[in-house]
């Protein structure tokens, strides 16, 4: 009998349960074994549940699951990586397989995570953390076997391209979309971590660590989020046959990485054009399969839970296991990252050398141009002069 302690019975916790319930029996037949969820750790025991489970099976005192002997996998599907951790180290303390789908834990540990969990001979699984319903740490540990990765391009936050779709289809304001996607919970009241891309930015640096084989540190990555992306700027680069996406993006050449995440504009010509709404997509290069893309739901209830179970799967399969991670070393260089920029600025408060300038848009009230190919830091450096509540930078990538 397999046993699993599951940490969190929220959107993911309750969606993995409902599944797992539902496909136990078929489950149990092709792996083999019987599998039972024992124990369910909350923060509430009397709240009422949307999806229903026998109350006996609900605890606060984690201690109920770690120190269950038959219990050899922890599920942990809650919201603090602090937490996350703590629960994290005790599966390693008394031996138990650790599937996660909090990206902030994996971003803040993933390295030392992967070599603790290894020395031991348990596994640490985290599909769910990138991408929500795409099996994409899965596609990209089998092709890391064979190819060496050159790029990987995604978005991969619902919650923003949500807000960006609205706009661009409504001609809506951005607090009227951000309103939108918080009466329809597909943004959290405190909506900070996706807006300034700082989800996106823990997800880039968990799949450019895994597929460029180095380890790429959150402070490596270039993060702008949407939140001085205006109704304006959308509707002046939509008349150009342009749409704004929250991408991300990593390139890796000699040994030297530039991973961002940027409001980027794009073409219709460009494979994320028609990526809307809360849909993901996650693209990457490796040197023999070439380019590969992959489009689901990014976040929800099901959706992400399938991926958990996924990596139940895994880790109820005998395989032999060792951490996919290497650590090469490579160099970070972000300060090359050049690129053609819209800008716009409040009011014309500074002064942007003339050779910048490609195109200029909007004379004064508001400032916009487009710049020529140039250094994203000179950029900022001459934006910095400014207050941020007074420009934006978009990127443009046809
Ligand atoms: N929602 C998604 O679509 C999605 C997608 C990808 C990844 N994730 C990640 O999955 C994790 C869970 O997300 P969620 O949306 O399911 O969260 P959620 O709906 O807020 O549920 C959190 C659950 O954890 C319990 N909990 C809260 N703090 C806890 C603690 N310190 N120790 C033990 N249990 C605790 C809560 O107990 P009570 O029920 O008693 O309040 C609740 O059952 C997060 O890390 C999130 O980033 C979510």
């Amino acid at each position: 009998m397999i046993n699993i302690g599951l940490l969190g019975f929220g959107t993911v916790g309750a969606g993995v349960y409902s599944i797992f319930e539902e496909r136990k029996d078929y489950l149990e037949l092709i792996l083999q074994e019987d599998i039972n969820i024992k124990k369910i750790l909350v923060k509430n025991t009397n709240k009422d549940r949307k999806v229903k489970v026998n109350p006996n099976l609900l605890t606060i005192n984690e201690d109920d699951i770690f120190l269950d002997e038959e219990i050899g996998i922890i599920i942990e599907v809650t919201p603090s990586a602090e937490d996350a951790y703590r629960y994290a180290k005790k599966a390693l303390q008394y031996n138990k397989h650790f599937i996660t789908s909090n990206k902030a834990l994996v971003s803040a540990y993933y390295e030392e995570l992967s070599t603790l969990f290894e020395q031991k001979d348990l596994k640490f699984l985290y599909e769910a953390s990138v991408g929500g319903a795409i099996p994409i740490i899965r596609e990209m540990k089998e092709q890391i076997k064979l190819n060496e990765i050159v790029n990987i391009r995604a978005i991969l936050n619902g919650t923003t391209n949500y807000i960006l779709t609205n706009i661009y289809e409504k001609n809506i304001s951005f607090y009227e979309a951000l309103t939108k996607a918080q009466d329809l919970g597909y943004a959290e009241q405190n909506p900070s971590d996706d807006i300034d891309g700082i989800d996106s930015m823990r997800k880039i640096r968990i799949l450019s660590t895994l597929g460029f084989g180095t380890s790429i540190i959150e402070d490596d990555i270039l993060v702008n989020g949407i939140g001085n992306v205006s109704s304006y700027d959308i509707e002046t680069l939509k008349q150009k046959g342009l749409k704004v996406k929250l991408i991300a993006s990593a390139n890796v050449l000699n040994g030297r990485y530039e991973v961002s995440v940027l409001p980027t504009a794009i073409s219709a010509k460009n494979l994320f054009y028609n990526i809307d709404y809360r849909k993901n997509i996650v693209s990457f290069t490796g040197d023999k399969v070439g380019e590969l893309s992959f489009i689901g739901e990014g976040a929800g209830m099901y959706e992400t839970a399938n991926s958990v179970l996924s990596d139940l799967i895994e880790a109820i399969s005998n395989e032999d296991y060792s951490s996919p991670l290497r650590a090469r070393g490579f160099q970070n260089g972000i300060s090359g990252l050049k690129g053609s920029f819209y800008i716009r600025i409040s009011n014309k408060m500074i002064d942007i050398p003339g050779d910048y300038i490609k195109e200029v848009i909007s004379e004064e009230n508001p400032f916009v141009i487009i710049t020529n190919e140039i250094g994203i830091l000179d950029i900022m450096d001459n934006l910095s002069e400014i207050g941020k509540e007074d420009y934006s930078i978009i990127k443009i990538d046809e």
